[in-house]
């Protein structure tokens, strides 16, 4: 029988779960962001949503706001993930398209393997919200 006193997650998951980054907790007015991006888990059902404000001159995410009905491991992770998307000024598209879950794993100091698939869901939602944010520009 697990420990339910037990935090099996590392110091920096507890961190950026109990003080998420960039979380909002109501939906953006319409046009407050450039763009959006919402994804499902296959794996457990949960949802994820980003929003982005892109600099249009330099491409750089200026902005990286989200909202999730996901896990622990799912809200740590893309509080830690719209953090590296927008230190220093923020990443251009290009930089913060090659960050990949596993990147986001180890920046969190590792995640259960079970728990992998919830840190995709960060990674999925922002690819969808630059699908939706080039589809504008055409
Ligand atoms: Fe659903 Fe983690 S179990 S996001």
């Amino acid at each position: 029988m697990p420990d339910v006193n037990q935090w099996y997650y590392s110091e920096k998951v507890k961190d950026h779960f109990f003080h998420p980054k960039n979380f909002i907790t109501e939906e953006p007015k319409e046009g407050e962001f450039d763009a959006m991006g919402e994804v499902g888990s296959f794996a457990c059902g949960d949802i994820m949503k980003i929003w982005i404000k892109v600099e249009p001159e330099t491409n750089r995410i200026k902005e990286l706001k989200w909202r999730t009905w996901g896990c622990a491991t799912a809200i740590a992770s893309t509080s830690v993930f719209s953090e590296m998307i927008t230190k220093d000024g923020g990443m251009t598209i290009d930089e913060a398209l090659k960050i990949t879950p596993k990147d986001i794993a180890e920046r969190l100091g590792g995640i259960p393997d079970r728990k992998f698939h919830c840190s995709v869901m960060a990674d999925q939602a922002f690819k969808k919200a630059v699908e939706n944010y080039r589809s504008k520009k055409i």
